[in-house]
């Protein structure tokens, strides 16, 4: 039997029957509900989309209440245990773990795309040094659009696993030739015969084997699967809205690039690593913390939209600290970090708020320590993310309900009035 919303309009008494498919009614449902014919009709007003799903998604589940992440029903803990980078990418933007075969296949097919065209490199060398790497990278990867004007084809099957192959290949290389433009070392060419991640810290700091440590390389394969899809977060939605006006997908990427760029979102592992420069000592943690209940200051890497509960990913994050930290010694910003969430996590503020260490409490003390500059801890994210997003615009393509992206609005300005000259207002 069919499921229904029924919902009495008391301006008018009338009664409606909205069909619940999913545990939701469709908000275009609501249209027909209307005081009188001629008008638009009701709709649902969502500042910031809290509570409105714009799809249905098979990529990524997400539990807030309970702390659960999965891609495609796997636990987050299992892939970050035992697959990596590769696989999981694949995974995601497939749906199924691949077979040996299919495997190989796929890190070969990204591996034949591992490199930019050399223009590229004339482009990262008119950066100024100094230049934020997010902003580099967002330009970088809109560019790589002007060398392959056949990915506008998106209807082609065959030209978008190609541009997915090299976005995934090419994005560590943009990534890393502009971090040594900014260093003033000569550009080091991927090599094929390493890992993803290997590949990524080699074409970074060759020549430096403190930081190519065999631990250091598996802690960031497994931070990049950590980071690999979030489900409708606001960088993922940036790429569904953007593709669904049908450009390619590296002017996508991108556009969602951008918005990772934000302190709010991808950017709050740099600015954590920031606030714990500012707080500077263990001894100044309970004046910041009562700055942060005067809400003069976030708690940076705390909180987040859809956790109610401890993100499953800082765990991960913790353990991959510590393989680090055994590698470089410990990062002194550490304990403050300790101290800060023990006292966060304490105190009615926060409990009462739910809020709980998310991903980049502890992503940027990582990356320090294995040598990674602020301004590229959100180019690791990046990295990490980018076959998320991928994931996510595959089956938007594929979605026979997706049109183009245009939410309505409720307009609250003048109605029409005349237009006054200059010298008569
Ligand atoms: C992630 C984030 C943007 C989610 O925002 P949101 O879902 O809109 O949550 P809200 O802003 O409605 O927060 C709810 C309450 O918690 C408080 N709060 C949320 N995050 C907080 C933080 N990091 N520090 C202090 N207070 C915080 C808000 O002030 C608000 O308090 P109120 O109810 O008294 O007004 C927000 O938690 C945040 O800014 N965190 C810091 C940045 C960060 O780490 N981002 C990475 C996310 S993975």
């Amino acid at each position: 039997m069919s499921e229904v919303l029924t919902i009495t309009d008391s301006r008018t008494n009338k009664e409606y029957k909205l069909d619940i498919q999913d545990g939701n009614i469709r908000a275009k449902d609501l249209r027909q509900i209307k005081v009188n014919e001629d008008e638009f009709g009701m709709m649902s007003y969502d500042p910031s989309f809290e509570n409105t799903a714009s799809c249905k998604s098979s990529v990524t589940y997400i539990d807030g209440d309970q702390g659960i992440l999965r891609y495609r029903g796997y636990p987050i803990e299992q892939l970050a245990e035992s697959s990596s980078q590769l696989e999981v990418s694949k995974l995601l933007i497939d749906g199924e773990l691949p077979s040996n075969d299919e495997l190989s296949k796929w890190v070969n097919d990204i591996k034949e795309h591992n490199s930019v065209p050399n223009e590229i490199n004339d482009i990262i060398g008119a950066f100024p040094k100094s230049a934020h790497a997010m902003g580099a990278l967002t330009s970088l990867e809109a560019a790589l659009s002007t060398f392959y004007p056949e990915s506008k084809n998106i209807t082609d099957e065959d030209e978008n696993y190609r541009s997915i192959c090299r976005l995934i290949a090419q994005v560590p290389i943009l990534a890393a030739n502009f971090y040594r433009h900014t260093q003033g070392l000569p550009i080091v060419e991927p090599d094929n015969s390493m890992d993803y991640a290997e590949n990524f810290l080699n074409m970074m700091f060759k020549g430096d084997d403190n930081k190519m440590h065999p631990d250091l390389v598996s802690a960031m394969d497994t931070l990049l699967i950590l980071h690999a899809d979030h489900e409708q977060n606001c960088s993922a939605s940036v790429m569904r809205n953007v593709g669904s006006s049908e450009p390619d997908p590296f002017s996508a990427v991108s556009a969602a690039t951008a918005a990772l760029y934000g302190p709010l979102h991808g950017g709050a592992n740099e600015a954590v690593l920031q606030m714990l420069t500012e707080i500077g000592s263990v001894k100044n943690i309970p004046n910041f913390i009562e700055q942060v209940k005067k809400k003069e200051v976030k708690l940076m890497g705390f909180g987040h939209r859809v956790y109610k509960a401890y993100d499953p990913r800082a765990k991960y994050l913790k353990e991959a600290a510590d393989k680090v930290f055994s590698v470089t010694g410990t990062n002194p910003l550490l304990d403050i970090a300790l101290e800060l969430e023990a006292i966060a996590l304490s105190e009615d503020y926060f409990k009462g708020r739910n809020l709980y260490p998310n991903v980049d409490f502890y992503s940027g003390l990582i990356y320090e320590s294995m040598g990674i500059p602020k301004d590229m801890f959100t180019v690791l994210f990046t990295i990490g993310r980018t076959p998320g997003w991928l994931a996510q615009w595959k089956e938007l393509l594929a979605d026979k309900d997706q049109k183009i992206a245009r939410p309505r609005q409720v307009y609250t300005g003048y109605d029409s009035r005349d237009y006054v000259g200059v010298n008569n207002r």
